[in-house]
């Protein structure tokens, strides 16, 4: 047991950070949530965990800054291709058959849990790329990290962080600045970013397809069913969710079904 953090103050926090994002400390991951929480003393200059706590319940920016900071953004463009490859293949050769004939030539995508923007620009530059006229799209993406959402909107990436971007793309979507890339225009103009916290309705509707990967694991079992339970609300008949490929809704007892297909498995809203 830690002096700074005791059984009693990780309950505290544990459970606060949990109502407020859905976000799943166990014992095994304690020492990050103690780590966090010792930054935003220091930072804030506050002595004790008990006139931290107690700011947290009447300061609701500092929430969302620790929240921010307890978050894990690791991602990448591109990241567990075969999805991208499922969309390109599958999912949208699909939609445009199923609304074409309805008339509609738009789809809607929505990218939960975006981190720094990598996936919802890679899929975009998908769709530029591959979505025939008249067809358009747009994507929206949301995060709880501020931080990143910040980064995400820039749009700059270190050359570090472009592996997996294909030749192609990177000479036609970005420019080559010092020590990194820029993504352009003509690619950031249909994606809109979002502070969106999980825990809450969306108020989005009828979407086409929505990506939650690498996010669902954060949280518990009964964190992550109501986050699938408002996905359904926010998705139209017929639509595609794709999570990560660690992550399952086996024995969750959702709606949503279940689907192989030669590039990769992921779910759908058939209703
Ligand atoms: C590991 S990243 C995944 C990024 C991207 N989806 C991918 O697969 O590469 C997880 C993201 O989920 C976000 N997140 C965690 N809890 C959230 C919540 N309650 N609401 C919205 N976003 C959340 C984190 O801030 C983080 O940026």
């Amino acid at each position: 047991m830690s002096d700074f953090l005791s059984d009693a103050d990780f309950e505290l926090y544990r459970k606060l950070v949990y109502d407020a994002s859905g976000i799943h400390f166990s014992a095994t991951n304690r020492s990050i949530l103690e780590s966090r929480l010792k930054e935003r003393l220091r930072e804030k200059k506050i002595e004790s965990l008990a006139a931290y706590y107690k700011l947290l319940l009447s300061d609701k920016e500092e929430l969302k800054t620790l929240l921010d900071s307890v978050t894990t953004n690791l991602t990448r463009f591109f990241r567990n291709q075969p999805h991208f490859d499922a969309l390109e293949h599958y999912v949208l050769p699909e939609l445009i058959k199923l609304k074409g004939s309805s008339g509609e030539r738009k789809i809607r995508i929505w990218s939960a849990g975006c981190s720094t923007g990598e996936e919802p620009y890679t899929i975009a530059m998908l769709l530029k790329d591959c979505l025939p006229a008249p067809w358009s799209f747009e994507v929206v993406a949301s995060d709880i990290s501020l931080k990143s959402l910040m980064v995400a909107k820039e749009g700059f990436y270190p050359d570090a962080r472009m592996q997996g971007v294909p030749e192609a793309f990177l000479a036609k979507y970005f420019d080559k600045k010092a020590g990194g890339y820029q993504i352009k225009d003509e690619i950031k103009k249909f994606v809109r970013f979002d502070y969106h916290n999980l825990k809450n309705d969306s108020g989005l509707r009828d979407l086409d397809v929505v990506f939650c990967r690498n996010v669902l694991i954060y949280f518990d079992e009964a964190a992550q069913k109501a986050t699938i339970e408002r996905f359904w609300d926010a998705m139209a008949s017929k639509s595609f969710l794709f999570i990560g490929h660690s992550e399952s809704l086996f024995g969750m007892n959702t709606k949503f079904e279940f689907v192989k297909t030669d590039w990769a498995c992921f779910y759908r809203k058939f209703i």
